[in-house]
């Protein structure tokens, strides 16, 4: 188990560095990410760098048996920089330079930033590559967080290139963004230019090769460094750290290239319910590498700096969440970050080492928890703990949220955190995937919300899941355009219609709530009443019956939920967006019928419960001692049990027998 946090010694006088070290193992401190913010320090002028701090730090971290996850320090560029390469710094959509003056203020596909990057981060690697202290590589930082588009002459000048490399003719390029409309038609690839401020809506397919550009620029930079690193020899794991369901980078496809997945997760703890949006994460996290541990990279110990109020957790709060990520795969947990900054813009962002000192609260939590922590056993890795997978797809929640749709309102990422919430309220373990990962002999039940662009092996994916055997829920909103963000022949749901049973007329959009017109859609179905939001879509039969219908509206009478049987298996289409309420309902009855059993029954939605192999985890979420029934043998307390009583934010971890 990893424990530990960003360390940026370089805001310290060296006196404090020792210091530290012993503090870090009174906390139980196993690992550091080290320097993430150090280029200034590193590299004082160009060709000229100062490593004899860093041999220091690393010594006396490694002689106090802290490991380093040494990082390359590429993501906020030194003053020195945009002073002789101004060229390196981004533009908005607007037209406007980000200038220096906070972080990440460098364009991704800027050739200069890129050979400046390459020449840190080669004399970095080729200094501590053998160093006993260094475990892993920490690329850069949480690429692409404050930049999540670039239009600077770096961007345009590559963004042509990519177009080129995508399509190969000028003619491939015209018809795959149907430039025919608006007359778009290109004649030439240096007519390309990305999606920047315009008179009126982009073409569609640029917005959504505009997209995967961006992701793909930042993964270039990962790529690069990552190259150099192993180029030196590295044998250490390498990573850079995610941000959940962060929109401008295609995560599942950069899993591929990260030999550990981290990740930093802030939920609110000002929130109720964000316990449950945070497993959504940890699970989204998990699923990216079957098998493999990830590791929590980022989390704060009380409150942070960043949202219009900063709210502290709760005692006990933080150690819970901590759990969590361990319940869910974890092997470790780290903070931003160890000691709390005397200055700077994150100076009343809370850190493992307080401020105020050791004689805080938040300390005495940090300590505890280290403690637990390495007293816990080696976990099992956990594999096909989940039954059930909701469908996330990168490229189709792009493509989703472009304008001009029936409505305009639909945010992927809070339907799929609706649903996910109703299973994380029912203790059943959710992988979060790809359609093209569904398969009949990982999962009895999938759903598969909003997926409106599918590519042909998603698509040929869910088929075959249904024909096996399966049990697909899908809809609203899906199965509506291709990987260009066109529409097919043959209208609408052309890929999944023969396994649903259904085709769709019409999306028939409700109105915003307040707004005039029909802005809910109630349905009537074995699960009583529910509230349908945002599309009340006209679905025609084609095979599949009605499970529920509209009562009211412009679809009174007419069906709102289908079944069909394919297969050796069920296709459910779902015509509308279930309010919380509704998702709840209808993933109660799908689990049912699909004979998926929780991790645990019988417990209430504020406790929550976590499979890894054979380790259970369960975490009390509410605000009384809760006893439950759980037999084998607690991790933390080290002996065997048949029911374990949790009190407000307690957990325990059972290896079931
Ligand atoms: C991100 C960054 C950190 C820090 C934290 C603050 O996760 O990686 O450097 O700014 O946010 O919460």
């Amino acid at each position: 188990m990893h424990y530990g946090g960003d360390y940026n010694p370089e805001q310290w006088p060296e006196e404090v560095w020792a210091e530290d070290v012993a503090r870090m193992r009174e906390a139980g401190v196993t690992m550091v990410s080290l320097g993430i913010f150090a280029w200034s320090r590193l590299q004082p002028a160009e060709g000229e760098f100062d490593f004899a701090w860093l041999d220091r730090v690393i010594d006396l971290l490694h002689e106090g048996g802290i490991a380093v996850d040494l990082a390359t320090a590429t993501a906020s560029p030194p003053p020195w920089m945009h002073e002789a390469y101004p060229e390196i710094l981004p533009v908005t959509a607007d037209g406007v330079t980000l200038g220096p003056g906070s972080r990440q203020h460098y364009a991704p596909s800027s050739p200069i930033y890129r050979r400046l990057a390459s020449e840190l981060v080669t004399a970095l690697a080729e200094r501590y590559v053998n160093h006993p202290g260094v475990v892993m590589w920490h690329v850069n930082n949480e690429y692409g967080c404050h930049l999540h588009e670039d239009h600077s002459p770096a961007a345009q000048e590559a963004f042509r290139a990519w177009v080129e490399a995508r399509y190969g003719t000028v003619e491939a390029l015209n018809e795959a963004w149907g430039t025919a409309f608006w007359s778009q038609r290109y004649t030439a690839f240096s007519q390309v230019r990305t999606p920047a401020a315009a008179p009126y809506s982009h073409n569609p397919g640029q917005l959504l090769d505009f997209k995967r550009f961006t992701s793909d620029m930042l993964l270039e930079c990962y790529l690069m460094e990552k190259e150099i690193i192993l180029a030196a020899g590295a044998t250490q794991p390498i990573t850079t750290n995610f941000m959940g369901p962060f929109k401008p980078a295609n995560y599942p496809q950069w899993a591929e290239h990260m030999d550990v997945v981290t990740d930093d997760a802030y939920p609110d703890p000002d929130e109720p319910e964000s316990f449950r949006d945070a497993a959504f994460q940890r699970d989204l996290i998990r699923s990216m590498k079957p098998g493999v541990p990830w590791l929590l990279m980022e989390q704060v110990t009380g409150a942070l700096n960043w949202r219009p109020t900063n709210a502290p957790k709760a005692p006990g709060q933080m150690a819970a969440l901590s759990m969590q990520c361990i319940g869910r795969g974890a092997d470790g947990v780290l903070f931003f970050q160890w000691r709390q900054s005397r200055a700077g813009a994150e100076k009343f962002h809370a850190a493992m080492l307080p401020h105020a000192g050791t004689g805080t609260r938040i300390w005495r939590e940090v300590t505890a928890l280290g403690a637990e922590l390495a007293a816990l056993p080696p976990l099992p890795a956990g594999t096909a703990d989940a039954r059930v997978a909701l469908v996330m797809d990168w490229e189709s929640w792009w493509a989703v949220e472009s304008p001009d749709h029936p409505s305009n309102m639909l945010d992927y990422v809070a339907v799929l955190q609706r649903w996910y919430r109703a299973l994380h309220r029912r203790h059943v373990m959710v992988d979060i995937v790809p359609p093209e990962r569904v398969t009949v002999s990982d999962y009895s039940l999938v759903l598969a919300p909003a997926l409106y662009l599918l590519r042909p092996e998603g698509a040929a994916a869910l088929d075959a899941f249904v024909a096996d055997g399966g049990h697909l829920l899908a809809g609203p909103f899906t199965d509506v355009v291709d990987e260009r963000d066109a529409f097919l022949d043959g209208g609408f749901l052309t890929r999944l219609g023969a396994a649903l049973g259904v085709s769709i007329d019409d999306f028939g959009a409700l109105a915003r709530p307040g707004a005039a017109g029909q802005g809910e859609a109630p349905l009537d179905g074995p699960f009583g009443t529910v509230t349908g939001t945002l599309l009340a879509e006209e679905v025609v039969l084609r095979g599949a019956a009605p499970v529920a219908t509209f009562v009211t509206g412009r679809r009174d009478g007419d069906a709102a939920l289908t079944e069909h049987a394919y297969g050796s298996g069920v296709g459910w289409y779902l015509a509308t967006v279930p309010d919380e309420a509704g998702a709840d309902a209808i993933a109660g009855w799908a689990l049912e019928r699909a004979g998926v059993a929780p991790v645990l029954a019988g417990l209430p939605a504020t406790v929550e419960a976590a499979q890894r192999g054979n380790v259970v985890t369960v975490i009390n979420h509410g605000d009384s001692d809760v006893t439950v029934a759980l037999a084998g043998r607690d991790l933390l307390a080290g002996v065997q049990v048949t029911t374990v009583t949790l009190a407000p934010y307690g957990y325990a971890l059972v290896e079931r027998l």
